[in-house]
């Protein structure tokens, strides 16, 4: 949710801002802004729109400087329009601020500033260069401002600022909205995540929340909120940044579709020592809950599936967001696995958070090396999938599926058996890829104009048939519901009709009777059936064809085709899969 960068060092600042700010704009395409400092001023240039239009709309690319911040947009308050783009100024337009967060104090700061200041925009963010403006007034130095201005702030924050008094400068806050800087040889880099300066640098450093850094080209310090300095060490990071970037490839979310084969064998490294370790706290507590949004927490569903079939094990699923209000019955007793491809997901650290509080056990399923969730977590599993950058969550689902039937066959005592069973799955993944790519396309162009869509499935395939219909409305624009398939009859049959399309997930496993029984109640309601198994049934207006496997692993090669189907009716529509409408990829807000 809005992508911040900021730079320091002896090349033009804008374009290098500009190549970071492309790295960043999957986290929001609302608008975007660069201010740099040059000869005693700050030069701002933003506009709404995506990154590339504002590039055509603004003089952007040539501003002036060896310092600057750089900002895309996911509007939270003010509507998109150019006004309420970052940067925002101060009025002398001396000092530049970009922001990602929620100032929650902000109406009370800005009412009692507006006598002072002019304010130009409808943005928390705005306060914040008059604040420091109005420290610098009282006589501090820009650093001293800063620091005074964030510590009166509430509500989550990453701020970068510039200034024309202390131009050799960027200062940066952070409460609980990511910051990473980068290290490099007479240049500093901070960004909201690694991406976006991987291919200047991958020594990295950390901020964690409440931390303040100065950065300049050949040092950075690191503060808490009193500007007493604290002694941090870099680490490096083993991503590449050929691994983000498109190829070939017309968008970034068929890239890590057709990944996959190679992300489960990634997944699949793993610690088995670390593995068997955490399956026998999983079995030993009291409750196991899993927390998690979107995409996550239907890999989480599958997973709590996959505990019960393989690992014998009850679990529950709550929705990120939710979990707080179940606060009463957490305890250390309980463990909770909270899954994130991002690591950055507001509603996932808050109930993380709550847990701890609480005294719970946390493990994570993580992506992003170093991310906020991997950090507060008392284990960390990683998927090793490299970088998802298509907003919709493709290759991290699999890994994250991997990763939960690895956890199942530890619990079970089987991790060898089942790490084999997955090895093998890979290479049938590979050869379902080539063959569903042959006739999606057309079957997608085929249902491009139908409005309504329904996926319908039971037991441990229940959850694919939400994140079929969430991967296709998010992306296509066109309502999708999932739910198991013996709900149907309870209310929603109401919207069958002639020609509605119904996705029914059946393979022949032990849902599969009870499956086609329902599918048949949509049937003869006049549904078109897009039939999803391993064996044709004549009921179906349209097959896809799933590769035979054990029963409890048809989720893989189910996500294939679900997500070529979603990928290819954005494509028939005339819609970039990459950046979904009103969407970012990490939500850094609650
Ligand atoms: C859907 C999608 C989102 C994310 C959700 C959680 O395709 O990408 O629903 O799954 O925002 O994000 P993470 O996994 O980063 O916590």
């Amino acid at each position: 949710m809005c992508g911040l960068i900021g730079y320091i060092g002896n090349e033009q600042a804008a374009s290098i801002l500009l190549g970071a700010m492309a790295r960043l704009e999957y986290r929001g395409y609302d608008s975007a802004g660069v201010a740099t400092v040059d000869n005693g001023n700050v030069h701002v240039a933003k506009d709404k729109g995506k990154l590339a239009d504002v590039i055509r709309e603004c003089d952007i690319k040539t501003l002036p400087g060896q310092v600057g911040i750089g900002h895309v947009r996911w509007a939270t308050h003010g509507g998109v329009t150019r006004e309420n783009a970052h940067p925002h100024c101060d009025e002398k337009a001396s000092i530049a601020v970009v922001h990602n967060g929620i100032i929650e104090n902000y109406t009370e700061i800005r009412s009692r500033l507006s006598r002072k200041y002019r304010f130009v925009s409808e943005t928390d963010t705005e306060v914040i260069p008059h604040l420091i403006r109005d420290f610098i007034d009282a006589g501090n130095t820009f650093e001293d401002a800063f620091f005074k201005a964030t510590r009166e702030l509430k509500g989550s924050y990453a701020i970068l600022a510039v200034s024309a008094t202390e131009p050799d400068k960027v200062l940066a806050a952070r409460k609980e909205s990511p910051l990473v800087i980068g290290l490099d040889h007479g240049s500093s880099f901070i960004g909201s995540d690694v991406l976006s300066f991987l291919p200047h640098t991958n020594r990295v450093l950390y901020l964690d929340d409440g931390e303040r850094a100065v950065l300049t080209r050949d040092s950075v310090k690191i503060y808490d909120e009193h500007h007493n300095e604290l002694g941090k060490k870099p680490t490096s990071v083993n991503w590449e940044w050929k691994q983000g970037s498109k190829g070939d490839y017309n968008h970034f979310m068929i890239k890590e579709i057709e990944e996959q084969p190679q992300v489960i064998r990634q997944a699949l490294i793993q610690d088995n020592r670390l593995l068997m370790k955490m399956a026998i706290d999983i079995l030993r507590a009291r409750q196991v809950v899993f927390v998690a949004c979107g995409t996550s927490r239907y890999a989480a569903l599958i997973g709590r599936y996959a505990f019960s079939k393989i690992g014998r094990t009850f679990s529950d699923v709550i929705i990120a967001s939710e979990f707080g209000y179940f606060s009463e019955s957490v305890d250390k007793g309980t463990l909770v696995i909270a899954i994130s491809q991002s690591g950055e997901t507001a509603d996932v650290l808050d109930g993380v958070r709550q847990a701890k509080a609480n005294g719970a056990t946390v493990f994570s399923i993580v992506n992003v090396v170093g991310s906020s969730l991997a950090r507060m977590s008392d284990q960390v599993l990683y998927l090793n999938c490299g970088p998802e950058i298509g907003v919709a969550a493709t290759k991290s689902f699999m890994a994250q599926l991997i990763l939960l039937y690895l956890l199942s066959f530890s619990m079970d005592n089987s991790l060898s058996e089942g790490k084999e069973k997955l090895r093998e799955i890979s290479a049938l993944v590979e050869a379902d890829l080539h063959y569903h790519s042959l006739y999606i396309p057309a079957m997608a162009a085929k249902l491009k104009d139908k409005k309504d869509f329904y996926y319908l499935a039971r037991g441990i395939n229940f959850a694919m048939a939400g994140e079929g219909a969430l991967k296709l409305k998010e992306i296509s624009y066109v309502h999708a519901e999932g739910m198991p398939a013996g709900e149907l009859k309870h209310g929603t049959l109401a919207l069958i009709e002639s020609g509605t399309p119904v996705v029914a997930i059946c393979p022949t496993d032990y849902t599969y009777a009870d499956t086609v029984a329902n599918v048949m109640e949509a049937k003869a309601r006049g549904a078109y059936i897009i039939g999803v198994s391993n064996v044709n049934e004549p009921i179906f207006n349209e097959y896809v064809r799933l590769s035979k496997v054990e029963e409890v692993l048809y989720p893989i090669v189910t996500t294939i085709p679900l997500q070529l189907l979603a990928y290819h009716s954005a494509v028939a529509r005339g819609l970039d899969p990459d950046k979904p409408r009103n969407l970012a990829k990490s939500v850094t807000v609650k």
